[in-house]
């Protein structure tokens, strides 16, 4: 579930919210991540998949709804696994940002679906205007901007719209919810400053669950 302290090292992946509402999503996923090889494709045949889990209630634990306090991205911004293939193929992740609060400036690195669950949301998405050869520079420019609310949701296929911030503009804190064909909080992406042009790596981890080389603690 999305307590947060010690875990044992098995509980950390599989479906950390064991629902009949998750269990069907990841199902429709490895079914047709099995079928349609272009992940463009395979994204839009995902859709109603998705929509369906953003338009019910009662699946998601208040555990994994909450701010989180001791948060890598600042702001009290949570972000709790639901489910994690043991592979690192695949995850189903609630992102909570507190009202007024905003993500760094991030990547995902993998393709999928992110919806809103609760609240409303402000998406600044960034174009990159050079080539990415050096990992610790990056030139980029606002792209589009869009708000979004319940039951609304965009796709990901990196590189195009990868790179963006979110901020809650409603008075309840936004929840977002994320699948993703990586172990999103444990893979090593980018946190970037677009005025200044850095790049820093950047892990942002699970509220409720270690990565591989974390050890069982969390830390
Ligand atoms: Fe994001």
């Amino acid at each position: 579930m999305c307590d947060l302290g010690h875990h044992h090292h098995d509980a950390s992946f599989g479906f950390l919210v064991d629902t009949a509402e998750i269990r069907a999503l990841i199902a429709e996923t490895e079914r047709l991540s099995a079928s349609i090889a272009d992940p463009a494709a395979r994204v839009e045949a995902l859709r109603p998949a998705f929509a369906a889990l953003l338009a019910k209630d009662g699946w998601l634990p208040d555990s994994c709804a909450g701010p989180d306090d001791s948060s890598k991205m600042g702001g009290g911004i949570g972000q709790y696994a639901l489910y994690r293939a043991a592979d690192g193929s695949l995850c189903l992740f609630s992102l909570v940002v507190p009202p007024g609060a905003a993500t760094p400036v991030h990547d995902h690195l993998a393709w999928g679906l992110v919806g809103i669950y609760r609240g409303r949301q402000d998406e600044t998405v960034y174009r990159r205007l050079d080539d990415g050869r050096d990992p610790s520079r990056a030139r980029l420019e606002v792209s589009k901007r869009q708000q979004l609310g319940p039951g609304e949701f965009y796709p990901l296929l990196p590189p195009a719209d990868d790179i963006h911030y979110v901020r809650t503009i409603s008075d309840e804190p936004s929840i977002s919810i994320h699948l993703l064909a990586n172990d999103t909080a444990c893979v090593w992406r980018h946190r970037f400053e677009p005025e200044s042009g850095v790049v820093t790596p950047f892990r942002s981890g699970y509220a409720n669950a270690p990565c591989p080389d974390q050890g069982a603690s969390g830390a």
